[in-house]
């Protein structure tokens, strides 16, 4: 086991589930580095349209995700819905998800701890995270989230066009032979369908405390 100050979280969930915001709320309270790796697989997305590469094309994708580098990547052209539905098309191909391996361990793995948060950062990036988080909320919940966000950005996209989108991406990231989207045995489960930003916070930061208050005894 590493040093409880050196402590990784790993927080997966489904799309729109509040997992990202609930991260960067814990990176805050923490003081940890904070990586959305969803903004991994966009940015390979991104680069294949930008470049007029096919998403199928696993190896060119992957020459493109290799290229990548943390630092470059710019949040808000990659949080489109377009974008989103071609990331989940790379994220299929194992050699993307190679390509993007060695980045995410090396995020986890700097001196101080971080949190990163995705689909499969406690099944397989970071299988010995001290604390994993798997955060879900019902379908309609989480398009209605979806598309407040969107909407207020200018795109038009209505709920049932969200609610059919989000079946279609969580079927493809359940249902991939790679790094499956799925909770890891030991996480800790966080249904944020009824519960405000601040409550599911809340209740991470208990279950964070708890994780390091046993480590400081062991
Ligand atoms: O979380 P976000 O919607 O930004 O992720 C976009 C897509 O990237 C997901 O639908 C999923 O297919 C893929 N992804 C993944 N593994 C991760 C993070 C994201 O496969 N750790």
């Amino acid at each position: 086991m590493r040093s409880s100050e050196d402590l990784i979280i790993a927080v997966d969930g489904t799309l729109a589930s509040g997992k990202g915001t609930l991260s960067k709320g814990l990176a805050t309270d923490l003081g940890l580095p904070h990586l959305d790796t969803g903004l991994l697989y966009r940015a390979t997305a991104k680069a294949c349209l930008d470049a007029g590469v096919d998403p199928e094309d696993a190896e060119a994708a992957a020459g493109l995700a290799k290229a990548l580098k943390i630092d470059d990547m710019k949040p808000e052209d990659l949080r489109t819905a377009e974008v989103g539905q071609v990331a989940s098309k790379v994220a299929v191909h194992p050699p993307v998800r190679e390509a993007l391996f060695q980045l995410q361990r090396d995020f986890a793995y700097q001196r101080g701890g971080a949190i990163l948060d995705g689909r499969d950062i406690g099944t397989v990036v970071c299988p010995e995270a001290h604390v994993k988080l798997w955060v879900d909320a019902d379908v309609e919940t989480r398009a209605a989230r979806r598309v407040a966000e969107l909407n207020a950005k200018g795109d038009p996209i209505t709920q049932d066009e969200m609610v059919a989108q989000l079946r279609e991406r969580d079927e493809r990231d359940k249902n991939r032979a790679i790094a499956p989207m799925k909770p890891a045995e030991d996480a800790h489960l966080l249904d944020t369908t009824h519960l405000s930003i601040d409550a599911a916070r809340a209740k991470a930061r208990q279950i964070v405390d708890q994780v390091r208050a046993d480590l400081a005894r062991s």
